[in-house]
């Protein structure tokens, strides 16, 4: 790999860090806040480069790199891991690692102590957690152990079966007045910013116009304070059917499977690797390697020419 590959696109002037308290500002001052996912140090210091606001290690590694079905089975170890390798990435945006499946659903206590590992360990900025009101006690504790909190609420992928699916959530009155209370219970426990996945736009609209907590959407209209989307999902590199509210802003997966073809193609013609690319001798050694290899031919030519 070149050393260069980044170097080049590299600002030379790092731009502000940003912080929750930028986060809130952004809302202050109604400009829209740019967040993405990301899981591994390319991406995450490409999206930083890009200039997100925050980067968002999401559960959703567990489907669009691990591979599997849904987000339940990845685990605090494996979010630690890649949340590293994020935050080496990243310069300027913030940095929040997802809290996984399992890693608060017990009691508080333990969700303090895996929201510090991510600081600790990982060098995260602030957590996530989905859940509205039955969640505040564990905010409020993790906010006394000065760790900020995202808030997640709507379609939270964790209760998949408790929701019976990946449903839009906020579709009645019912749904609408809860998904109310769990936004107003989290503003006032004091989440820096709130994603809203899956609700219906004038759910959104209405949470966003209610809360001062700056509104994340995803899948939940152009109202909210700001949006993020999985970065997979952004370049075509997830092998579902992507959901109603993605927009593809680029093909990666067609970009590589070509380069990948084209590699294949000069690997089997030997149009790779060429002269310019392989390393070479110096003159100088590549002089001695000669003679030493003229006398070796010459030694070993003579005995057969004594035999005859
Ligand atoms: O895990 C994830 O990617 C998320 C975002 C989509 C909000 O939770």
């Amino acid at each position: 790999m070149s050393l260069t590959t980044f170097e080049s696109g590299r600002c030379p002037l790092p731009r502000p860090k940003v912080t929750a308290l930028t986060i809130q500002e952004k809302k202050a001052r109604h400009e829209p806040i740019a967040c993405l996912t990301a899981y591994d140090y390319a991406t995450s210091r490409l999206v930083d480069e890009a200039g997100i606001d925050l980067v968002l290690v999401g559960d959703s590694l567990a489907q669009v790199v691990l591979g599997y079905d849904n987000t339940l089975p990845v685990t605090v170890d494996e979010m630690l891991h890649h949340t590293r390798a994020v935050r080496r990435g990243v310069r300027s945006a913030m940095v929040v690692a997802d809290m996984p499946f399992g890693a608060y659903h017990q009691d508080a206590r333990e969700g303090v102590h895996n929201a510090l590992r991510f600081v600790k360990e990982a060098g995260a900025e602030a957590v996530k957690l989905e859940g509205g009101e039955k969640r505040v006690e564990l905010v409020q504790r993790v906010l006394d152990a000065e760790v900020p909190v995202m808030g997640h609420i709507g379609l939270t992928p964790q209760s998949l079966h408790k929701m019976g699916g990946f449903k839009v959530q906020g579709k009645d009155l019912s749904g609408i007045e809860s998904l109310m209370k769990d936004a107003v219970a989290l503003d006032r426990a004091g989440v820096f910013c709130l994603v809203l996945e899956g609700v219906p736009r004038e759910v959104a609209a209405m949470i966003t116009k209610e809360i001062s907590t700056p509104t994340i959407g995803i899948g939940a209209g152009p109202d909210c304070d700001g949006q993020i989307l999985v970065f997979n999902d952004l370049v075509n590199l997830t092998f579902s059917p992507a959901a109603k509210f993605v927009r593809q802003y680029g093909d990666a997966a067609a970009l590589f499977k070509n380069a990948v073809r084209s590699f294949i193609a000069d690997v089997e013609s030997g149009g790779y690797p060429s002269d310019s690319e392989s390393y070479h001798l110096s003159a100088e050694t590549r002089a001695d390697l000669e003679a030493i290899l003229r006398r070796k031919q010459l030694r070993t030519k003579q005995p057969l020419a004594m035999s005859r």
